[in-house]
């Protein structure tokens, strides 16, 4: 106020009328018509869950791995890596479109196995992408732009949220097969295999490699097995999501089971991978996206292609995740270092399964839990009811997705217990 009252700063307002009539054109506004979006669900619950004071408030809703003590848990391997890296003094420069090559090359290892036909022939191409969010956009753009065949995609239902905005902001169309069985909270098998079936030949099917989210439920290989046959049979082009290899069962091989299989079946599948929740490298953003091809003079073009649709997009990927995960996964050290953390983690999540279900039999629950040790990987698929998940905010302070699911992450020592109580209030 000082400053405007003095006469030199008044004097030299008449100067610059013309940056006054700027300042008073500013409230015709170029967004007058944008509308006020929805909030996004999950983070909806994480604003709510802060405002309550509760000391005994549980956030179930967020996808994030919490170590026994409820903390973000950083990877010691990821910590040595970084040490290791820091120690090299590297440079800042861009990388290539594709990412780091030595990334993309023990990424693509990691999903299909290091003596995988498809590698030592040279028939696939693995690009670096913005972890698997960005490996799913990528994928979607590269189908809405170079697949011959429908552009519908048909999705498990449910899916992850995100995978429905990711392929219809890329110009894909939407479509569902049946996948959750609500009076089992098992899967659909059978009416799995008859949606399949009847999906029209070259369309693209999403299929989650393991830990299905929001669900858990995870055919069995046997089922796996059908689900390839009649894939196969349509003639569907598959696109696999992998956000969770290793966080599943805590061995990575076998959580990888499903991608192998397809591709030993002669899927030439496209793949997304994601580093965020088996090496807990959520914003580092490390992933990748793979096109299994026919032989190694089209992995080429489809290269060639996937250049020429990332330059334009962000033009190449960040370096620093992608360094740490390559130096974890080619240093054996840290790689056994690595595989020992995930499948603890894994294994922390299995075990809370298992002591949630226990407590709801102490509390004398009379309904069957068993789906709650048999889901697998992050999310529960509790089959709890939306007025259940109400009570369960209100009455006890236990943020959750509406549909029931919760992160099972979220749950440790020392709340199981609570959790375990409230459930059984909200559901004798
Ligand atoms: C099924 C599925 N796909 C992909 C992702 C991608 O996650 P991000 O972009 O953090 O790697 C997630 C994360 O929750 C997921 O659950």
């Amino acid at each position: 106020m000082a400053l405007l009252k003095s006469n030199k700063v008044i004097s030299s307002l008449g100067n610059i009328s013309p940056a006054l009539g700027l300042l008073s054109t500013r409230y015709s506004s170029w967004w007058a018509g944008v509308q006020m979006g929805p909030p996004d669900p999950i983070l909806g619950v994480t604003e709510a869950f802060k405002r309550d004071t509760n000391p005994k408030k549980m956030n179930l809703g967020v996808g994030a791995y919490r170590d026994d003590q409820g903390k973000p848990f950083v990877l010691s391997c990821v910590r040595k890596a970084e040490a290791l890296i820091a120690s090299k003094q590297m440079d800042k420069e861009y990388l290539p479109i594709g990412g780091l090559a030595e990334f993309s090359k023990s990424c693509a290892q990691l999903a299909l196995g290091a003596d995988n036909e498809v590698l030592k022939s040279g028939r696939s191409i693995t690009v670096q992408t913005i972890s698997g969010t960005g490996s799913l956009r990528v994928g979607a753009n590269f189908l809405a732009r170079f697949h011959q065949g429908p552009h519908d995609v048909y999705l498990p239902k449910p899916s992850w949220g995100n995978h429905t905005p990711i392929f219809r902001d890329a110009g894909m169309q939407l479509k569902a097969y049946r996948y959750y069985d609500p009076s089992t909270c098992g899967f659909d098998f059978k009416g799995a295999l008859e949606d399949i079936s009847n999906i029209p030949e070259k369309s693209v099917i999403l299929l989650h490699a393991c830990a299905h989210n929001p669900t858990g439920v995870d055919p069995r290989p046997e089922q796996w097995k059908e689900i390839a046959d009649i894939v196969k049979k349509r003639n569907l082009l598959v696109f696999f999501d992998m956000a969770y290899q290793g966080f599943a069962s805590g061995d990575i091989d076998r959580d990888a089971w499903a991608v192998r299989h397809f591709i030993e079946k002669g899927s030439n599948i496209v793949l997304s991978q994601s580093f965020a929740k088996n090496m807990g490298l959520y914003g580092e953003r490390v992933g990748g996206f793979t096109v299994v091809c026919g032989d190694a003079e089209e992995a080429k073009r489809v290269e060639s292609q996937l250049k020429i649709l990332i330059r334009p997009m962000y033009s190449n990927p960040p370096m620093n995740g992608a360094r740490i995960a390559a130096t974890i996964l080619n240093t054996p050290d840290l790689r056994s270092l690595w595989l020992e953390e995930v499948h603890g983690m894994a294994n922390r999540i299995i075990k809370m399964r298992e002591q949630l279900v226990a407590g709801l039999q102490k509390h004398g629950s009379s309904h069957n839990w068993q789906h709650v040790i048999d889901q697998i990987g992050m999310f529960c698929f509790t089959g709890l009811k939306p007025e259940q998940v109400e009570r369960l905010t209100k009455e006890f302070s236990i943020y959750m997705t509406k549909d029931g699911r919760i992160s099972m992450a979220g749950v440790s020592s020392g709340n199981v217990g609570y959790l375990a109580e409230a459930i059984h209030a909200v559901t004798k």
